[in-house]
């Protein structure tokens, strides 16, 4: 095993474990709001002290961006650790148990590693770039659809971003002619890793930042998903607009995005 996914295993186990455990003292989860919409517990920022504390103590020269606490350049910039200490804080919050922990390693802008930990299932996502993903070490690989004709979509409404609902449920009633049903989970990181999985056939979203996708999207281009932005080119890592599914799914929901998204979105 690639030894920064074995440290990224150690420390997502630890920071889930801690959330998870957290989950059966709910009065103790301190809820602030950062953003529109947008929640962070003392909870969500333990798991990311936990996370760090973990790499640092292996990696000490290597620069992290994470969710709460942004970047800490180390002396080595090349090597970037990409942490969400806890994808799925809604769910946290109202106690629905559907939440992970996604930390990915790139390397000169490159993911070489990628683990998304669920501590309410204990199931492990991890992939090495090149090697396949696996769940708790069993080989995955996304179903192969021709079309969306039973397609299940993952996707996640833009509740941070609301100037985007019109255009967002636009695309979506469009795909809804044509799929089977969606499904509003609640993490991005899980949702990609459930594509890896087959468990859902396509994933879309928009305006996701670096720490929701970059774990999730090795493990899924590695479980064969092909993933583009909204216009069908690779920039979804800046834009944070994705579209993941099998080569002729993400055809297939490409064209909905493409004639019913707003320009800005586009481009
Ligand atoms: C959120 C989750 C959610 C997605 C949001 C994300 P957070 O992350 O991934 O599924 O719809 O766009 O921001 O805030 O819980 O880490
Ligand atoms: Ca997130
Ligand atoms: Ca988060």
């Amino acid at each position: 095993m690639h030894p920064m996914l074995n440290i990224a295993i150690r420390a997502a186990r630890k920071a889930g474990n801690h959330i998870a455990k957290s989950l059966e003292n709910a009065d103790k989860i301190e809820s602030t709001l950062k953003g529109n919409n947008d929640f962070v517990t003392n909870v969500d920022k333990e798991a990311e002290s936990l996370i760090i504390e973990t790499i640092k103590a292996s990696y000490p020269e290597h620069s992290v961006v994470a969710e709460e606490s942004g970047l800490q350049e180390g002396k080595d910039s090349d090597v970037q650790w990409i942490i969400d200490p806890l994808d799925g804080t809604n769910n946290f919050v109202k106690g629905i148990p559907h939440f992970s922990v996604s930390i990915a390693v790139r390397m000169k802008g490159r993911t070489e590693v990628a683990c998304v930990y669920d501590p309410m299932t204990n199931e492990l996502f991890t992939a090495t770039r090149g090697a396949g993903a696996q769940l708790n070490n069993s080989r995955i690989r996304v179903k192969q659809a021709k079309d969306l004709q039973g397609a299940i979509i993952a996707t996640g409404f833009p509740f941070k971003q609301k100037q985007h609902s019109e255009s967002y449920f636009k695309v979506m009633s469009s795909m809804f002619t044509e799929v089977a049903d969606f499904r509003r989970q609640g993490s991005a990181a899980l949702d990609l890793c459930y594509l890896a999985a087959g468990r859902v056939d396509g994933f879309f979203e928009l305006g996701l930042k670096p720490w929701d996708i970059a774990a999730g999207d090795l493990i899924a281009r590695e479980a064969g998903a092909i993933i583009t932005d909204f216009s069908g080119r690779t920039e979804y890592m800046k834009s944070g607009n994705i579209v993941a599914s099998s080569p002729r799914g993400v055809k297939a929901m490409l064209k909905h995005v493409r004639e019913n998204a707003n320009e800005g979105m586009l481009k």
